[in-house]
């Protein structure tokens, strides 16, 4: 195993997935440390020093060609990695933080993604090889990604979107409330979650309500990624937290939610 997580990767593809979302796969160049579900990279985008701070991203999928990172074109950081070509060597730091942790044999794991969130899950789900009851949820039917690729790999998916054009109408908070009161015979239910603030702070306060242990990868503006700068520091029940270091994903009762 490498020791530094520093290492040099080389685009291999920049998928446009659709008018704003791109899937990245990476070779390394150096030796890298394996990455587990949750877990995050910091990437350099430019060369030179605009933008000066690396992004944060989660590790979407390891491949046999290397890391992948499902990404959302937001800013300039991200329209410059659109803009990379295949060939183009990249500085990357990770992976980064503290994955989800893996349930027992007799839980039974509920995967929650809102979003882009489903770029932090992708893995995990894989990971649980078809344990893993997965609500995922869009604001559109263009913005669920992979889902023929999650065919592959769930117990069961509920797929949602805020218009209803694919799926259930609604939100993936709804899927989890009529699936813990409609299904008998789940046992020990055990919720990981990753997308928008709202949607987190909701299954926590849904995961309290039915005593079900759940875990939350959040989001935060990061600036080092190492627990240097405290730029992503979150309030819990136990004072400050780094969301790099000590996170990204937390017991989702340990946060406390702010509006
Ligand atoms: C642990 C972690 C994992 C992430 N994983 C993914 C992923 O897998 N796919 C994906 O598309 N996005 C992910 N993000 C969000 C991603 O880092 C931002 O969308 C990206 O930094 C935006 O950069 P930009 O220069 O294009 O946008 P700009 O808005 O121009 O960025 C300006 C500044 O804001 C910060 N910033 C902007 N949006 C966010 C955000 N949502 N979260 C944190 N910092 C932000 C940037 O890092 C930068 O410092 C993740 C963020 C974190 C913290
Ligand atoms: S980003 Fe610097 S401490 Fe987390």
């Amino acid at each position: 195993m490498s020791s530094s997580r520093y290492f040099r990767a080389e685009i291999r593809e920049n998928r446009p997935l659709n008018g704003n979302h791109n899937l990245l796969t990476l070779a390394n160049l150096d030796p890298m440390r394996e990455p587990q579900p949750g877990q995050f990279y910091m990437l350099q985008v430019s060369k030179g020093s605009d933008p000066l701070l690396k992004r944060a991203f989660s590790l979407f999928r390891r491949t046999p060609e290397g890391i992948q990172i499902l990404y959302r074109i937001k800013g300039k950081g991200t329209s410059i990695l659109r803009d990379m070509k295949e060939g183009a060597a990249l500085d990357l730091l990770g992976p980064l933080g503290n994955g989800y942790p893996m349930p027992s044999d007799d839980q039974s794991p509920l995967v929650i993604a809102g979003g882009i969130g489903i770029a932090s899950v992708f893995s995990l789900v894989e990971k649980l090889s078809k344990k893993a009851f997965v609500f995922y949820g869009a604001r559109l039917e263009e913005e669920l990604f992979m889902t023929d690729e999650l065919g592959k790999i769930y117990k069961e998916l509920v797929v949602c979107t805020d218009d209803g054009s694919c799926g259930v109408r609604g939100t993936v908070v709804d899927v989890l409330h009529d699936f813990v009161k409609n299904r008998d015979g789940i046992q020990r239910p055990v919720i990981y979650a990753c997308g928008p603030h709202v949607m987190l702070a909701a299954i926590a306060k849904a995961a309290e309500a039915y005593s079900i242990k759940a875990y939350a990868s959040l989001e935060e503006h990061m600036a080092c990624g190492v627990g240097a700068c405290l730029g992503c520091a979150v309030k819990t029940t136990s004072g400050y937290k780094r969301v790099c270091k000590e996170g990204p994903v937390f017991d989702s009762q340990e946060i406390v939610w702010q509006p």
